[in-house]
């Protein structure tokens, strides 16, 4: 699908004022998962309505469960672990990775035939990471290219347990792995090389799974029976970021965030800005659900200093390289990005993508197989770029274009959707020269 939305940003004045961000993704995702496995019905408050969440709710409903959208909350009846119904159809994913990765876990599980596809990228995204897991679970699962690539067929059922060691850290491949092992007699054991989001393990806790975390180990115990939720869901942290870094970026910017999730295996940002020079306050620090919420104060200092990161720092980051990519253009030095290389498989190749559209902007980057080094500070000059159909870059490279001298066109801006729909009214509200 071509995307002929483009927008037009010239350099911005002041950012003042407060934002409330979009509820968080992978929450919402995870919260509509749940709630269709557990006995009872669940009451979910600021759900996401994005188009990556709506897949997933789409999907759900595929599968047999009635979700109620009343606008404030959703209530979702759930039917319990084994009340799914095999699909009528081909269950189209979308651009959505976390609603193809652990909906490949969860319908392992369960012994009727289902196909999950999703759009262009989504399709040339690495799904070997749960099938292969699954596989040895003992699910009978077919995909392209030897099993890499979505269309993903599957039949599950009759899972044994197993003690898993994946080569990646990934939120997606441990929650496909933790729901698959909802369906085992016994245990199944996950262990990642460094520690990524644990909002599936907090959220099935919460609702009665027998799970046990040790250090980068989670085990869980399948058969015990889940509990209905009733949650709000946090702000998300990583669409936060953007106005984070922009009040950071543009002279004279005060922003409050209001309400936003800072679980620490998501807030890697924020001690990187705070080591770059950044004025970042975290006020108000409370508990949303078994989930950590702030709100966020973001002042211009006037003075940005270049970072380093490595391996360690990558899950509690992962999707905010695009717009670290950004601020590191007005930081002095050079910023070097390292181990992250899995950004290469994300909605598109985020090292590749930001090097290309950076340069049209006058910056100079470095391209590695799994970083990039970027010198600033820049007086980047506007041009035309391009969002490569991926969300995260679309909205970082708006971020950048305030910062440019000139008018910056952004080709390809209906990506924002995928996971922030009112993005650019957020903007608007906190410019003073848009
Ligand atoms: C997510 C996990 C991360 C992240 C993605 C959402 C999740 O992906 O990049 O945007 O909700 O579990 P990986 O598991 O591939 O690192």
């Amino acid at each position: 699908m071509t995307d002929d939305r483009n927008i037009e940003l010239r350099k911005s004045g002041p950012l003042k004022g407060e934002i409330i961000p979009p509820p968080d993704k992978s929450i919402s995702h995870r919260s509509m998962i749940f709630a269709s496995v557990a006995d009872g019905v669940s009451r979910i408050r600021n759900l996401l309505r994005a188009a990556d969440t709506i897949s997933t709710m789409n999907a759900m409903r595929a599968l047999g469960i009635d979700i109620d959208d009343k606008g404030e909350e959703i209530m979702v009846a759930g039917k319990g672990l084994y009340g799914l119904k095999e699909p009528e159809d081909v269950i189209d994913c979308g651009n959505s990775g976390t609603t193809m990765r652990l909906l490949t876990g969860l319908l392992s599980g369960h012994p009727f035939l289902s196909v999950l596809t999703g759009d262009d990228s989504l399709r040339k995204r690495p799904m070997s990471r749960v099938i292969s897991p699954m596989k040895d679970m003992g699910a009978e699962i077919h995909a392209r290219g030897g099993d890499s690539f979505a269309p993903i067929v599957i039949t599950g059922g009759g899972l044994r347990g197993m003690d898993y060691t994946s080569p990646v850290a990934s939120a997606q491949v441990k929650s496909a792995i933790l729901l698959a092992g909802l369906y085992v007699e016994g245990e199944t054991t996950v262990r990642e090389p460094h520690k990524s989001r644990d909002h599936t393990e907090r959220m099935l806790t919460a609702i009665g799974a027998d799970l046990s975390v040790e250090g980068l180990r989670v085990t869980i115990r399948g058969g015990a029976r889940l509990g209905p939720m009733d949650i709000s869901v946090p702000g998300d942290f990583s669409s936060a970021a953007f106005f984070m870094a922009a009040a950071s970026m543009v002279g004279g910017s005060e922003v409050l965030i209001r309400n936003v999730g800072v679980n620490p295996t998501r807030t890697g940002l924020i001690d990187i800005m705070k080591r770059m020079g950044a004025g970042l306050k975290i006020l108000n620090e409370r508990d949303v659900s078994g989930e950590p919420v702030a709100d966020i104060l973001c002042s211009y200092t006037g003075l940005l200093n270049a970072v380093e990161t490595g391996p360690e720092e990558v899950p509690a980051m992962i999707d905010e390289f695009p717009i670290l990519a950004v601020l590191a253009t007005q930081a002095h030095g050079t910023t070097r990005i390292r181990g992250a290389r899995e950004l290469r498989v994300k909605e598109s190749d985020r090292i590749a993508v930001m090097t290309e559209e950076l340069r049209k902007l006058g910056v100079e980057v470095k391209e590695y197989p799994d970083g990039m080094d970027i010198n600033g500070p820049v007086r980047m000059k506007g041009a035309v770029v391009k969002s490569h159909g991926d969300h995260r870059v679309a909205m970082s490279l708006s971020i950048a274009a305030l910062a440019a001298e000139g008018v910056t066109t952004i080709k390809g801006v209906s990506a924002v959707d995928i996971s922030f729909p009112g993005f650019y009214r957020t903007l608007g509200e906190l410019s003073q020269s848009l």
